[in-house]
């Protein structure tokens, strides 16, 4: 089969010219080659095919995820470090207006719905009810945004010590591991439903503000944006805390008879048998809770000189350490002189 085809032609001045287009092989069943849809989420299906090549069989995750047990995936809660600083004020109250402002937008109204399901619960439902289309659809792009503040830290840490010639201790690579597994949370939520043209919008434009305005402000003051982070994965997680009760609950009845995409069984090696919507929600869930306790530990450290406990090996082994294994006893970070 010809994989080219010419397209003669002329110019408006009279010469002619060649066009060489490619003929692309016919679409596969299940996959879109769609790079945006306005379609509806009514129909759940497979996409973003993984690329075939001639020599390539698979290509692993560059960070694998360590391994989290059934108990350590249903102690994670909801949790709340208090503010202690000016510093801590300005992250929590930015998150505070970004979240409300975002509710707002996309018609999350937890609070709303929850008094007036004590009024008139038909009304409620009609009213406030969340979907799992709409769940999706918050989760897509909330995940489009939590991808960013790891690279922006990486970035800046990495670009400072190519500047000073010095070493970074270890911190570069725990941040770009965090955005990492953001990106995978995503393209995780991407293989549930496809974005319609309005998300990709909306996406491009928060990027294009968020990327900008979180440089700016990791330049001027890091700790304050790890707490930031910190403070955005408490909310993440209460957002995930209601998914997982709403499936409980029975308000989501086509996520209790789905299965978890095959993209995220095999980067959580989910098990046999742990491999629901739910279940995946718990995955994600913890991998938040693990960047809440992360980034809550990191805006305690003096960002200019400590070392990352996370990938520090320790002179006494037998004490409780920062890891990357999942605790759940720090969920709102270590205290420095605990760690440095
Ligand atoms: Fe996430
Ligand atoms: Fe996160």
């Amino acid at each position: 089969m010809s994989l080219t085809r010419l397209t003669t032609g002329k110019y408006i001045t009279g010469s002619t010219y060649t066009v060489v287009r490619p003929v692309l092989p016919p679409m596969r069943v299940g996959t879109s080659i769609r790079p945006f849809s306005s379609s509806s989420l009514k129909h759940i299906r497979l996409f973003l095919p993984s690329t075939e090549t001639e020599n390539i069989r698979k290509t692993p995750p560059a960070w694998p995820h360590p391994i989290y047990t059934d108990e350590q995936l249903k102690q994670i809660g909801i949790s709340h470090r208090e503010t202690r600083n000016f510093g801590d004020k300005v992250a929590l109250s930015a998150i505070r207006t970004l979240r409300w402002g975002f509710d707002l937008v996309s018609g999350y109204r937890h609070d709303d719905a929850v008094a007036a399901h004590a009024k008139d619960p038909a009304m409620a439902k009609q009213k406030y009810s969340m979907t799992e289309e709409k769940y999706l659809i918050r989760n897509i792009f909330l995940e489009s945004i939590a991808g960013v503040p790891g690279m922006v830290g990486g970035m800046l840490r990495h670009l400072r010590s190519l500047r000073r010639m010095r070493r970074d201790n270890g911190w570069i690579e725990t941040l770009l591991e965090e955005s990492y597994n953001e990106r995978m949370h995503l393209l995780t939520f991407l293989q549930m439903a496809e974005p319609g043209f309005f998300l990709h919008l909306c996406v491009l434009g928060a990027q294009g503000v968020f990327f900008n305005a979180f440089l700016m402000a990791y330049l001027v003051n890091p700790r304050i944006c790890h707490r930031f982070v910190g403070y955005l994965e408490e909310e993440a997680i209460i957002t995930y805390t209601r998914e997982i009760s709403d499936i409980d609950a029975g308000k989501l009845p086509k996520w209790e008879k789905m299965q978890a995409p095959n993209i995220a069984v095999q980067y959580w090696n989910m098990p046999e048998g742990y491999r629901s919507v739910k279940d995946l929600l718990l995955y994600i869930r913890a991998d938040e809770a693990k960047h809440r306790e992360v980034n809550h530990t990191f805006a305690n450290l003096n960002w200019k000189e400590d070392p990352n406990p996370y990938v520090s090996q320790y002179k006494d082994e037998g004490k409780p350490r920062p890891s990357k294994a999942m605790d759940g006893k720090r969920q709102n970070g270590w205290e420095r002189q605990d760690v440095i």
